[in-house]
């Protein structure tokens, strides 16, 4: 079998157009939906991922604010920027790009922010929400991979899902957004034994380990839809996922590539929650 390929930018270029019509409605009734995103400190990454995050508000015609802080700006001051921010009414999501330098207490600062603009997802109340099956921010890469997946038309309910790692961020999440959608889930991790013996039974196979190519053929059953949620680069320099994919696109039914897979859904989910909290603001959609 070779795979269906899943196409993470082609589906989140969709979503977007969605997104910016409904940001036109949502000006037209008074309200341009803002986000500020706070970045501390000087990580080249970090800086790259607030670019983009900025650009796509800005293509889809929402307010952007980008409040930078030094490296050694006290938690004290960062907490009363979001204090500030919480207050501030053209502010309907709040960022703060992780990590976070050594001596902030990157928990006490996910905590500070009002659940009503945490759009990451990443408030406790938000995950708790989540986890009741309440009205929650969802954290925006579990939700690109759930939106990835109803793409494909793959039913998910009864279908075995295996998770293969269990980060707050991704792994724990996607989970239960899937238990949420009625799939039986396991998860895994670097304490697992035998594997393969839990992958090869998954329905739906989502890798987010972030260890290059670390997911062969022989971990997949024959026609599994495989996520592939890593970011990593190989020996060479190149950008590379969890998942060897030239060997698992010949057994797998469906695969995301990287990139364009997964990546492109997560600032896409990032507008749609922006978007959601705007709408909120006045009533909801
Ligand atoms: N750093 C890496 N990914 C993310 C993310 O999704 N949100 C935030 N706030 N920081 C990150």
């Amino acid at each position: 079998m070779t795979a269906e390929i899943i196409n993470g930018k082609e589906i989140a270029a969709k979503k977007r157009l969605e997104i910016a019509e409904e940001v036109q409605k949502l000006k037209s009734e008074g309200v341009t939906p803002g986000l500020s995103v706070i970045l501390v400190g000087n990580n080249d990454a970090s800086k790259t991922y607030v670019k983009s995050k900025q650009k796509t508000c800005e293509e889809l015609g929402m307010y952007s604010l980008l409040i930078t802080m030094p490296e050694e700006v006290s938690e004290v001051e960062l907490l009363a920027k979001i204090e500030e921010l919480n207050a501030d009414p053209s502010i309907h999501g709040i960022l703060v790009q992780l990590p976070l330098p050594k001596h902030i207490d990157e928990t006490r600062v996910i905590e500070s922010i009002s659940p009503l603009k945490d759009v990451d997802g990443f408030h406790p109340i938000n995950i708790g929400r989540m986890m009741t099956g309440q009205n929650a921010f969802l954290p925006c890469t579990p939700y690109g991979i759930l939106v990835l997946l109803e793409e494909t038309g793959v039913q998910l309910e009864g279908k075995h899902v295996v998770v293969v790692g269990r980060s707050n961020i991704v792994g724990k999440p996607v989970g239960q957004l899937l238990l949420n959608k009625n799939a039986t889930v396991t998860y895994c991790h670097s304490k697992t034994k035998d594997l393969s013996v839990h992958t090869r039974q998954a329905d739906i196979l989502i890798a987010a380990v972030g260890i290059p190519n670390f997911i062969k053929a022989d971990h997949v059953k024959e026609g599994a839809v495989v996520i592939d949620v890593g970011i990593n680069r190989n020996e060479a320099g190149k950008l590379c996922g969890d998942v060897a994919f030239d060997e698992v696109s010949e057994k797998a039914g469906y695969i995301t590539p990287v990139p364009k897979g997964v990546g492109p859904m997560t600032i896409t989910m990032l507008m749609y929650n922006t978007l959601k909290s705007a709408s909120e603001s006045i009533g909801g959609f």
